[in-house]
């Protein structure tokens, strides 16, 4: 893949880069995307139906059990070629900021340390009432674990479909997105809010957008260059044609 010379030439003197990515980063590694199937026992169902409060107030023990299925795939997975290429740009550049939509923790797992997690953490439990958290938790194959301060059902430290994002991540999104001079988005479908206006942000505000995906997003026509394929191949590439 021919990487053109001025977006080359941008990455290597730039000092403020901020990247976006989504579950696409992670394909690699083997979890599935959001958007992908279900498989097995989850097939019947569509994620979007099962994030969100709605669903759990609804059936807790449906929802807890999925979110258990979802931490035992993310505890026997490594992060891939493309998170190490982010951690190798973090080195290289002043001011990184690496946004993430995925709750999977590979990106800190792989070294990246200015990492916002706009979604939350799979491997974070809290109580759903009084919001304490822990780490540990009795038997839950008849019924979904109680916190051990109030009695309420404990949960996943993510933000479902309805919730407000975790305020000061959100906050300090938008503000490097509004700043930065180049704008990655990188394995993300680009369709949920609020996360997918910080590449707008961005545009608006004259950064460069870079976007590198599997296939074409709604943000693709407004991006300044767009990657088709890998991230786990096209980003190690990047760092190669860059610093290599
Ligand atoms: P999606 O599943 O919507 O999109 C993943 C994108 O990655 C798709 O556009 C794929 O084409 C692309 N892709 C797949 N494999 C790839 C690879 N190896 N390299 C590059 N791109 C690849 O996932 P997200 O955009 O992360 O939020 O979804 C955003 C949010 O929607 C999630 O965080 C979740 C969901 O609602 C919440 O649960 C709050």
């Amino acid at each position: 893949m021919n990487f053109p010379a001025d977006l080359l030439s941008l990455l290597g003197r730039t000092s403020k880069l901020v990247a976006i990515t989504g579950a696409g980063v992670s394909q690699e590694s083997g979890l599935r995307t959001f958007r992908d199937a279900q498989t097995g026992l989850w097939a019947q169902y569509k994620p979007e139906d099962l994030a969100s409060p709605e669903a759990f107030r609804r059936d807790p023990k449906l929802i807890w059990d999925w979110y258990a299925w979802r931490r035992e795939a993310v505890k026997g997975v490594r992060p891939n070629a493309g998170h190490y290429a982010l951690v190798d740009i973090e080195a290289r550049i002043p001011e990184f900021t690496l946004i993430t939509q995925n709750v999977d923790g590979l990106h800190r797992m792989a070294g990246s340390k200015n990492v916002l997690e706009l979604h939350g953490n799979i491997q974070r439990v809290r109580c759903a009432e009084c919001y304490t958290f822990t780490e540990t938790w009795g038997d839950d194959t008849e019924s979904v674990p109680q916190c051990s301060i109030c009695s309420g059902l404990l949960r996943p430290d993510v933000v479902w479909f309805g919730e407000a994002l975790p305020r000061d991540q959100l906050e300090a999104a938008v503000e490097a997105a509004r700043t930065c001079e180049l704008f990655f988005s990188i394995g993300t479908s680009g369709v949920v809010q609020p996360a997918a206006s910080l590449a707008h942000a961005a545009r608006n505000r004259g950064a460069v957008v870079v976007e590198i995906n599997a296939e074409p997003t709604p943000l693709s026509s407004k991006a300044n260059y767009v990657f088709h394929g890998k991230s786990g191949e096209i980003l190690p590439r990047v760092v190669e044609a860059v610093w290599g």
